[in-house]
């Protein structure tokens, strides 16, 4: 049975070269602009604040986004917000700054703590106008109704769900990746991948969602070599956002499965990005799941080359493998070793990944404490046997 197709999206969603310049449209009447940016991109944060102060907006820069932020740094930047008053959000980076920013538009009035938005649906509403720039391509966040922040005592990355978190105007504008440097393109363009994959083979999979996750998987697999290889040719990088995007758009309406779950401990207890913990983790989850979605991963061996020469589980055994190059390619750490994660911790991982059932109950074959422990085993060394 196909379960209903709940689609939270932007009103608009830009794309292309030169987009950015549409922010002003977007903006509307909205005059009190408050802009977060990743430190990384706080050039084009202060040529956009600027901007606005010439066009008679008054604007308020932040740039202290720290990576997987936690609800004490969400705190630290809705301060900031909260002492402009502002009237609008620009969110400005990965997934990181805009999650901050999604989060920071509905906490601005201080009738909810970050603590109670947790789960799906918690949020009470919104007042502020909320316009997100993706400047990597991966997260897919400019379009999703989440955020995720990492409670640092619990160690675990928590994920806040509503429609309220929808941006009202997300731009991407595939200029912004071009200076992005090889590893992070890697990492990102991984995790847009595996946003791709998990949809496509998720137990709540949609045909219409499917469209977005195939045409992402095809997207991603066909350009992102060139994009880490070659970061300024601009068709890769143009492929590579519209590949994000349409793993983004697959977020909402489905969602993410296993391999998010499993990436959440290494991201909240050992700072791993969360592409890498993405990326290292896809082959070995879709090792362990192959016996649950053999022919959708035939069918997505096939987008990454593999002739349908032979039985569908012949096939989709070539892809995983063929996924697992091009991991190896693009420079990504194949086992848990080399991410300095002790042995002993993979018991307790293995734990934490179960508390995220928003995510795990997604995934096409049940996890068990005990293939969640095989399967950290196998990354751990990294042996793939497909
Ligand atoms: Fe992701």
């Amino acid at each position: 049975m196909i379960e209903p197709l709940r689609l939270w999206l932007p009103q608009a969603i830009e794309f292309g070269l030169g987009k950015t310049d549409t922010v002003w449209r977007h903006l509307g009447e909205y005059r009190r602009v408050f802009v977060l940016c990743d430190g990384s991109v706080l050039p084009f944060g202060q040529r956009l604040s600027q901007e606005a102060e010439t066009r008679g907006l008054e604007a308020r820069l932040s740039a202290d986004v720290v990576p997987e932020p936690t609800f004490e740094a969400l705190d630290d930047v809705l301060q900031q917000a909260q002492s402009f008053s502002p009237e609008a959000i620009i969110g400005i980076g990965g997934g990181s700054a805009m999650d901050l920013a999604k989060l920071i538009a509905v906490l601005l009035p201080g009738t909810q703590k970050a603590t109670d938005l947790v789960g799906i649906d918690k949020v009470k509403g919104r007042a502020a106008r909320l316009i997100t720039m993706s400047t990597t391509a991966g997260t897919g966040s400019e379009v999703t109704p989440i955020a995720v922040l990492t409670d640092s005592e619990e160690k675990l990355k928590k994920g806040v769900v509503s429609r309220h978190l929808v941006p009202d105007a997300a731009i991407v504008d595939p200029q912004l990746t071009i200076s992005l440097p090889p590893a992070v393109t890697a990492a990102t363009g991984l995790d847009a991948l595996t946003h791709c994959i998990e949809a496509y083979t998720n137990r709540f999979a949609h045909p219409l969602v499917d469209l977005w996750a195939l045409e992402g998987v095809r997207l991603i697999l066909a350009n992102l070599e060139t994009a880490v290889a070659c970061g300024t040719r601009a068709e890769a990088r143009v492929a590579m956002s519209m590949g994000s995007l349409c793993g983004g758009l697959c977020l909402g309406p489905v969602n993410t499965a296993a391999v998010h779950a499993m990436a959440y401990p290494l991201g909240g207890e050992y700072e791993i990005s969360h592409g890498v913990a993405n990326a290292l983790l896809l082959p070995f989850v879709m090792q362990f799941n192959l016996p649950a979605c053999t022919e959708k991963y035939a069918r997505i061996a096939t987008l990454a080359g593999i002739q349908e020469d032979s039985p569908p589980e012949i096939v989709a055994r070539k892809g995983i493998m063929r996924i697992r190059e091009l991991q190896e390619r693009c420079g990504i750490p194949t086992n848990l070793r080399q991410l300095s994660i002790p042995q002993e911790a993979i018991h307790s991982m293995a734990e934490s990944c179960l508390k995220v059932k928003r995510l795990m109950d997604n995934n096409p074959r049940p996890v068990t404490l005990d293939d969640a422990i095989s399967i950290y085993r196998q990354a751990y060394e990294g042996t793939l046997e497909v």
